[in-house]
């Protein structure tokens, strides 16, 4: 295949930045949509000129490093799977293709398609820790009664990989999906309960401190999220910090 490339190219935090055009080809549809951007970077170097930077480090879905919007969509054309997973495949001969970094105010560009998400950790850190009796009288945690639906549910909450494409996604660029999932995982089971109330409130907190916008249901986050972190998560996040509130 050969291809048309829209690249945003921004030297630093600084540049006012903008689209480039490359082209390219020999794209075989077996390439991933990564090894596509190695094969740029390769004649980019090999001319002299600055590769294109963005973001990857396991490419099999897991780590939540790569981002990217192609064509408009956070991780490209196909569902349920992160930019690494993406297939050349998905495009045609002679498409244009138009990528760029996630954008939102909260996370910032560092250079071209790479983008600061550390304030996904600052939220995570503001959640803080469940307490583990490690006493020597600690219960065998396969001793403690879970309802399968809840552990269920834990589980496909924890499944979040904190790839941002959430707040990509949104017009208001909210990371509740994001939060609520991490809130979500702790709240369903017994040992997160202890500090459920610290939890939600400091993390929501924490979450508007770092400029994310309110939720309006639009629901694009749910369309766009590669793990199919679901919508209930955000339902069960305003009902804790209701309570929470309350208390
Ligand atoms: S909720 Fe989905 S889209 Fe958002 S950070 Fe987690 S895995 Fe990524
Ligand atoms: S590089 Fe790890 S999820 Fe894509």
């Amino acid at each position: 295949m050969n291809l048309k490339l829209k690249i945003w190219r921004q030297k630093d935090a600084k540049d006012a930045g903008r689209m480039v055009d490359y082209n390219i080809s020999d794209v075989s549809p077996d390439m991933s949509f990564l090894e596509m951007l190695d094969v740029l970077n390769e004649d980019l170097n090999n001319k002299g000129e600055d590769p294109v930077a963005f973001d990857h480090d396991c490419r099999e879905g897991i780590c939540g490093m790569c981002s990217l919007h192609i064509n408009g969509e956070p991780h490209g054309p196909d569902r349920g799977i992160t930019t690494c997973q993406l297939h050349m495949r998905k495009f045609k001969d002679g498409d244009t293709i138009y990528i760029e970094p996630f954008r939102a105010k909260a996370f910032p560009v560092i250079k071209d398609l790479v983008v600061n998400r550390s304030a996904f950790d600052r939220i995570q850190q503001a959640g803080g820790f469940i307490s583990v009796n490690t006493s020597g009288n600690t219960q065998d945690a396969n001793a403690i009664p879970i309802q399968k639906h809840n552990a269920d549910l834990a589980f496909d909450a924890a499944t979040c990989i904190g790839c941002g494409a959430c707040v990509a996604s949104c017009k208001n660029a909210s990371a509740m999906l994001f939060v609520s999932a991490k809130v979500s995982q702790f709240a369903l089971l017994p040992q997160g309960r202890i500090e459920a109330t610290e939890r939600v409130l400091n993390m929501v907190k924490k979450m508007d401190e770092e400029g994310f916008g309110n939720c309006t249901n639009t629901g694009a986050c749910e369309v766009e999220c590669p793990k199919g972190i679901s919508l209930e998560n955000i339902a069960r996040m305003n009902r804790e910090y209701l309570f929470a509130s309350l208390k």
